[in-house]
């Protein structure tokens, strides 16, 4: 019976073996018996035995205890992997007594990182909340489904205007699922270029070398800021999309510190017929602690990493009206993903919750002081050691967001 139930699971990719399984009632034919409770006192022989129906590979034939997969699981990581342990301790003391200035870094709290490591990641669940390939999703359809009203409430998103989607492993791959679910291969797409701020997945390329996949299945050309201020130029911008007509115009970028003119760019996005995406992923806990414009005011679809501005775990969002939210999920599984990594949704379910507090209020408003006063501090040291012009002294130091950029130029490199 292990045997069979093991191979169902080695079938699981293909297409003939998911249409039998899909079925929210479904039961499987191969599904182990409930394991008694601990407190229930089974005796350990059942325990093992039961432990064994689920998967051949969970039983440990190197331990020398008889009860194998028990003493597997509750091991501590100083036991097993006393290297990885080590190392980790080491990063964990470089994090607490380093200082970090990595703007698309952040700290999690202890109940993002509990969530984290759960028993969650042990579970497959394909497909969306009540529509699961795989049976024993009651509790992860429970999370995914506050991970998502959590998302829209913090955002203060109705319901019946926006959708989302939680299940993105990340940023990159969350781009990729919206660039997938509305545009068709060669389609056109606009965002701020690299070098100006923008983020690789915006259809970076360089003449040598198309550097992101975003730009071998999409045709890209970019916008820019004006090199003197460090400012988008909306003007050029408006030119580039008139001659280029892109079906997608996309907002947001890595290292742009000033606010984003999204009224402007859904004016030259309606111009050519084009979907105005923003990529939140750098602010989108400004966002939620409403210290920065708001994105959702004009956009027809939002993405966004968690674990920056947001402090969640590694994951992303997309954001989108409603009559597009079929195409998105569409896009996210079956097209790009398989399944969620449910411990990552829990994990964001939490960090979504600390965000919707006075307090990580509080915490957005400060991280925008700082910065404005390293922007500062900087614009005053470099003003007193620069030896070239002012136009490029103003391209550093200026933020009035999370971040303060400095521009190395100054200083002969
Ligand atoms: C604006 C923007 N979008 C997307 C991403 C990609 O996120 P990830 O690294 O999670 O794939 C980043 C990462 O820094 C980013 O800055």
């Amino acid at each position: 019976m292990a045997r069979l139930y093991n191979g169902v699971f080695s079938l699981h990719g293909t297409w003939a073996m998911i249409l039998t399984l899909f079925s929210s009632s479904f039961v499987h034919p191969f599904t182990p018996a409930r394991i008694p409770r601990p407190n229930s006192s089974p005796h350990p022989a059942i325990l093992s035995s039961s432990s064994a129906l689920l998967s051949s590979t969970n039983v440990d034939h190197d331990a020398k205890n008889t009860n194998g997969l028990l003493s597997r699981e509750s091991a501590s990581l100083s036991s097993v992997d006393p290297d990885i342990q080590r190392l980790i301790g080491l990063e964990e003391d470089r994090q607490r007594y380093g200082l970090e200035l990595i703007a698309s870094e952040n700290f999690v709290s202890k109940a993002v990182k509990e969530a984290l490591g759960s028993c969650l990641t042990n579970k497959y669940s394909e497909g969306q909340v009540g529509k699961r390939y795989y049976g024993g999703n009651e509790y992860i359809d429970e999370i995914e489904t506050i991970c998502m009203e959590r998302a829209l409430e913090l955002f203060d998103l109705d319901p019946a205007v926006w959708g989302v989607n939680v299940q993105p492993y990340s940023g990159s791959p969350a781009n990729f699922a919206a660039y997938t679910a509305l545009l068709q291969p060669h389609d056109r797409l606009m965002g701020l270029d690299l070098p100006s701020g923008g983020h690789l997945t915006h259809g970076f390329q360089t003449p040598k070398k198309k550097v992101s996949a975003t730009s071998v299945y999409f045709e890209s050309m970019p916008y820019i800021v004006d090199p003197s201020s460090g400012l988008i130029d909306y003007d050029d911008m408006e030119r580039r999309a008139k001659m280029f007509l892109p079906k997608l115009l996309i907002a947001g970028g890595s290292a742009y510190t000033r606010e984003w003119d999204y009224g402007r760019m859904r004016q030259i996005a309606d111009s050519v017929g084009a979907y105005l995406m923003v990529d939140m992923a750098h602010i989108s806990g400004l966002v939620a602690g409403k210290v920065v414009a708001n994105p959702f005011d004009y956009a027809d679809l939002v993405t966004s990493t968690t674990h920056k501005t947001l402090r969640g775990p590694r994951s992303g969002m997309i954001f989108a009206k409603v009559e597009m939210m079929d195409k998105i999920n569409q896009a996210v599984f079956p097209m790009l993903q398989g399944g969620p990594h449910n411990h990552q949704i829990a994990a964001l379910a939490v960090a979504l919750k600390e965000a919707s507090t006075p307090e990580f209020a509080r915490y957005a408003k400060s991280v925008v002081a700082n910065a404005k006063a390293l922007g500062k501090v900087w614009l005053r040291e470099v003003t007193i050691s620069s030896p070239v012009e002012q136009t490029i002294i103003s391209f550093c130091g200026m933020s009035n967001r999370r971040l303060a950029s400095l521009d190395p130029r100054w200083n002969g490199y």
